[in-house]
């Protein structure tokens, strides 16, 4: 009855509930943070929070290579299917559907879409997953600080995933913010230091959410797991 979740660079996880491999976002090949490379990538479900090529950028490839169900937003899920990929599951925000692992959503999330082709990808989301163990993960997708984050309170989340790095997300002093409203137990930071646009200071994320919130901040290095408490 456990979830761990290992992060493999920038915004790519994977998390694993009771058995059920779910990698999201895979980014790996020009990644600079990656330790290891695509074709060594095993998964059951694969959910893309929006198009851009950081986010996308190995995704074909290993839904073809693992069979993984595809879970994004109607128009992402209709782009792998032109890409070949036939198993998809198409979700739009603020829908959920219950899934093998649990339940997931789609968040709101203010940002772009366009995939690397040029088509139009739809809304950018975050996901919600309620395990079917219990646990609920948090992960906020590339956003801006929203209010509406106050929402993911009432869920109780265990672990928020928060985009920290400045200049394309919501920065380090914007994502202390998001942990007020969210109420996590604990919260990863991601999708910081991964080139000069996105590089911050860290600090201050950490030092503001022991002095502002209760939450406990993880950090994850790059092929490290984090279990669920
Ligand atoms: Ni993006
Ligand atoms: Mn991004």
């Amino acid at each position: 009855m456990t979830v761990s979740i290992t992060f493999h660079g920038h915004s790519t996880f994977t998390i694993n509930s009771d058995g059920h491999r779910l990698l999201i976002d895979p980014f790996f090949d020009e990644n600079p943070l990656a330790k290891i490379s695509a074709e060594d990538v095993e998964a059951d479900f694969i959910l893309i929070s929006h198009g851009h090529f950081d986010h996308v950028a190995d995704a074909v490839s290993i839904a073809k290579r693992t069979g993984a169900l595809v879970i994004s937003n109607f128009e992402i899920a209709s782009w792998f299917g032109k890409q070949g990929v036939e198993n998809t599951h198409p979700l739009h925000i603020g829908g959920s559907n219950q899934f093998p692992f649990g339940r997931c959503k789609l968040t709101i999330a203010h940002h772009g879409s366009v995939l690397p082709d040029g088509s139009y990808g739809g809304n950018p989301a975050g996901f919600l997953f309620k395990f079917n163990n219990g646990k609920t993960v948090y992960f906020s997708g590339d956003t801006a600080l929203t209010y509406d984050m106050k929402w993911l309170a009432d869920d109780h989340v265990d672990v928020a995933l928060l985009c920290v790095g400045d200049n394309f997300t919501m920065g380090p002093a914007d994502a202390v913010k998001a942990v007020k409203l969210i109420e996590p137990k604990q919260v990863i930071p991601y999708h910081f230091d991964t080139w000069p646009y996105i590089e911050c200071d860290i600090d201050v994320f950490t030092q503001g959410c022991a002095q502002e919130t209760s939450a406990q901040v993880v950090m994850l290095g790059v092929e490290n797991t984090h279990t669920v408490p």
